[in-house]
């Protein structure tokens, strides 16, 4: 006989942070896959409100505005695809640009305010595996897994610039390894939530490893903690 009173557990988390291009928006996608989990990609979040603010005019450096910008955004996301105002901005947001745009308004506290419990929203049975910066720290600080990926910034910067050649766009391996550094040293440095491992993330270090070798030592974690397929 089961007791009436048995308490509810939460809804898993597997929380996955790390610098930029250090492969955890792919590892992410591929581990929600084999597990059957939801999918929050809260840099999409981000990139879109610094997209909605590139459009709209509004300077970086207004957190006002852009705290109003980040809490009427108009987005959604169904099946792989990004809308703003109803249209399409898959691609638009996965541009350079924007991306460096993320980064500075991501550092206004009041935008990460803006966004917290639209991201919390995405917690929905049977799991969630939530990718970024301040996952396993802020957002969702009693997530089942934390994990942190990180790599060295040559090899991200050069696994950028493949993943950019290949979309046939002309880039210069120089110039994002710059970016990449810059982009590391402002959200790591920041005052809010700021990118660093939760003490009890486990560290992946991908420099040498593929991203199979990585999707399997996040899934060999997940099971040691409880979640398998
Ligand atoms: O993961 P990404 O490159 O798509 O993120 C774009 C920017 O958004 C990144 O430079 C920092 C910011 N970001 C953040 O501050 N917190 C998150 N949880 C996710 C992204």
């Amino acid at each position: 006989m089961s007791s009436a009173a048995e308490p509810t557990r939460p809804v898993p988390v597997i929380a996955i942070d790390g610098p930029t291009a250090s492969g955890k928006g792919t590892v992410a996608a591929r581990v929600a896959q084999v597990l059957g989990f939801h999918l929050l990609d809260s840099g999409a979040l981000y990139r879109l409100v610094a997209l909605a603010a590139l459009r709209r005019g509004l300077p970086l450096d207004a957190p006002a505005a852009l705290a109003r910008c980040a809490a009427a955004l108009d987005a959604s996301f169904d099946g792989g695809r990004v809308r703003l105002d109803g249209e399409e901005v898959g691609e638009a947001i996965r541009a350079e640009a924007v991306g460096n745009a993320a980064s500075r308004v991501a550092a206004h506290p009041q935008v990460r305010t803006a966004l917290l419990e639209r991201q919390r929203g995405f917690r929905r049975a049977p799991g969630l595996v939530a990718d970024g910066r301040d996952m396993g720290t802020v957002v969702f600080p009693d997530a089942t897994v934390k994990v942190f990926l990180t790599a060295s910034v040559e090899s991200r910067a050069d696994r950028r610039y493949k993943q950019l050649m290949e979309k046939g766009f002309s880039v210069n391996l120089c110039d994002l390894l710059r970016d990449l550094s810059e982009r590391d040293a402002r959200d790591s440095q920041r005052a809010a939530a700021p990118l660093r491992p939760a003490e009890d993330a486990f560290v992946l270090d991908t420099t040498a490893l593929d991203i199979d070798e990585a999707v399997a030592a996040v899934l060999e974690f997940c099971e040691r903690n409880g979640l398998s397929a």
